[in-house]
């Protein structure tokens, strides 16, 4: 920063001409008083001498700014820098390391957080998502549970944790447990395994979606320090733990060496924070002390809510799902199904396209005023009128809070809210299957109404004759690969009755969405 020597001296020309008006308003002033008239006197003297010595200190000290600023102008230290920079140079190029292969799911070694009392109906979450022969990782738990043949087949290895009775827990709300669940990090890396780039953790109710797991992962580098997550859906929790900690049951990943470095302190750390009250926060105390902040990725769900997802999944962002959590608290994410039965149906569109899994595209039927809002794989909804692209893309408050008190927008991001006007209120299709077709290299998934929509007395066209929604999708392994952009949807022509049919892809050339 520079400060021209100019606006220094016009400085202290104001200061002067200020300082002669002062001297002279306080002599006018005392002329009134001839008694006072001596002191007076000598005291405006005393305030002309103090009023110099300031102007003095003040040219000094822009004198002083301005050959400072002559310094910078000079830059006598950065050719320094250059030069040892250069001459640095052969060295690390001769230390390049080899080429290394990007991270795939044999990089990853899961360790998951479970408790007894919970196996039983847990142990099928996991059992959703976990692939015996491709995933490495560990279920740590309190104490042995009853071991059933089938199972061993379809989840990981269980271990019983270590014993933690010597660590101080004192937080009234909590459970002690979390100090055992947060060892889990160290006791894992403890096993020894090889060739492991990554820590994730979850919960036993954790739901993953392994593919886009490493796609977040593969872009940062496994030989850093990396605590990546995200935070929760409730404002308040972010405030009562903290914005900069990545929510257990969301899941987190920790890069190799830092979880080396975290597992030399992390007893000693723990000791120091007997009063929190989760594991999650527990880890984050020991990030802060390594100074590693939170690497946010939004696809990483702890879900703090009540209620109804759709809201919230059908206006994901645009970035990839990676987990699912509290799937016991929320509504099952399919209508009038159990909820493992629910995310069984997900993984049908999970395996044909990843990438694209509940990714939002918005269009018009534009014949018939309607707004479009995919979320494939997932639902599909019809809105009748035109509403912009930046109130679609606005998650609807189909769920509740997490804190049943607390203000109805208090969330970490935009929401809508539910419109109450019975002609607003969407026409929400649910996937009934998906399927891939090889010759044409595409994915047909289709859609159906579950729920009946009130009667509503509006001359638009009424889309309850709409019964189906066949949705069209090349996979798109790459999607991520690029810059983040929402996909474009285009509702088809048809002649078949009672249904929708819509192409979603990537954006043609100066495709937006507009009516
Ligand atoms: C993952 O990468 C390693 C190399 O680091 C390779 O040996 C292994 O076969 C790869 N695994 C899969 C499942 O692609
Ligand atoms: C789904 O459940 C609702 C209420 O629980 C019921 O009214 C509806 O008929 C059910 N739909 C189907 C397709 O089973
Ligand atoms: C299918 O299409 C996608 C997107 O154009 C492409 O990336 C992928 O390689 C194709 N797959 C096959 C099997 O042709």
């Amino acid at each position: 920063m520079i400060k021209p020597f100019g606006a220094s001296i016009y400085h202290l020309f104001v200061l002067i001409k200020h300082l002669k008006i002062t001297t002279m308003s306080t002599m006018k002033n005392n002329f009134k008083d001839q008694d006072h008239l001596y002191s007076s006197w000598s005291f405006s003297k005393l305030m002309a001498f103090f009023f110099l010595l300031i102007s003095i200190s003040y040219l000094f000290y822009s004198l002083r700014f301005v050959s400072h600023s002559f310094d910078c102008d000079q830059t006598p230290h950065i050719p320094t820098i250059t030069h040892r920079i250069s001459s640095n140079t052969p060295s690390e190029e001769e230390s390049t390391p080899p080429f290394e292969e990007v991270t795939n799911i044999s990089h990853i070694v899961f360790g998951i957080g479970a408790s007894a009392k919970l196996w039983k109906q847990r142990k099928e979450y996991i059992k959703l998502w976990w692939r015996p022969n491709e995933m490495r990782g560990v279920v740590w738990l309190e104490q042995k549970v009853k071991a059933e043949p089938q199972d061993e087949n379809f989840l990981p290895p269980l271990r019983i944790s270590s014993d933690t009775s010597r660590f101080k827990y004192k937080n009234p709300k909590g459970h002690r447990s979390a100090i055992r669940i947060s060892r889990i990090v160290s006791e894992t890396l403890r096993l020894g395994m090889e060739d492991v780039r990554w820590f994730v953790m979850g919960d036993d109710d954790t739901v993953f979606v392994a593919e886009n797991l490493v796609k977040v992962l593969q872009k940062y580098d496994h030989n850093q320090f990396y605590y990546i997550g995200s935070s929760s859906e409730s404002h308040l929790q972010n405030i009562y733990f903290s914005y900069n900690m990545a929510y257990g049951g969301g899941g987190f990943a920790i890069s190799y060496p830092l979880a080396v470095a975290l597992e030399k302190m992390q007893d000693r750390c723990i000791q120091r924070y007997p009063g929190l009250y989760g594991s999650d926060d527990r880890i984050q105390a020991c990030m802060a002390e390594l100074g590693v902040p939170l690497t946010k990725e939004k696809g990483f769900h702890q879900f703090d809510v009540y209620g109804n997802l759709l809201g919230l999944l059908a206006a994901h962002p645009v970035t990839p799902l990676v987990s699912l959590h509290h799937l016991d608290v929320v509504e099952p994410i399919f209508p009038n199904v159990s909820r493992v039965q629910a995310l069984k149906r997900l993984k049908g569109p999970m395996k044909l396209d990843p990438a694209g899994l509940i990714q939002q595209s918005i269009c018009y039927d534009k014949a018939r005023t309607w707004t479009i809002s995919v979320s494939w794989g997932y639902a599909v909804q019809i809105f009748r009128g035109t509403f912009s692209a930046r109130e679609m893309e606005m998650p609807a408050r189909t769920f509740l809070n997490w804190y049943k008190r607390a203000d109805y927008t208090a969330y970490p991001f935009n929401t809508r809210p539910v419109s109450r006007h019975v002609c607003q209120k969407p026409f929400v299709y649910y996937l009934s299957k998906a399927v891939y077709d090889e010759g044409a290299n595409e994915t047909a998934s289709q859609y159906v109404r579950v729920q009946q929509n009130p009667d509503c007395k509006w001359k638009m066209e009424d889309p309850t004759q709409i019964k189906v929604v066949e949705v069209y999708k090349k996979p798109d392994p790459h999607l991520w690969d690029k810059a983040p952009r929402r996909n474009c949807c285009r509702v088809r022509r048809t002649k078949k009755k009672g249904t929708m049919v819509i192409d979603v892809g990537e954006c043609r050339e100066d495709e937006v969405v507009e009516l």
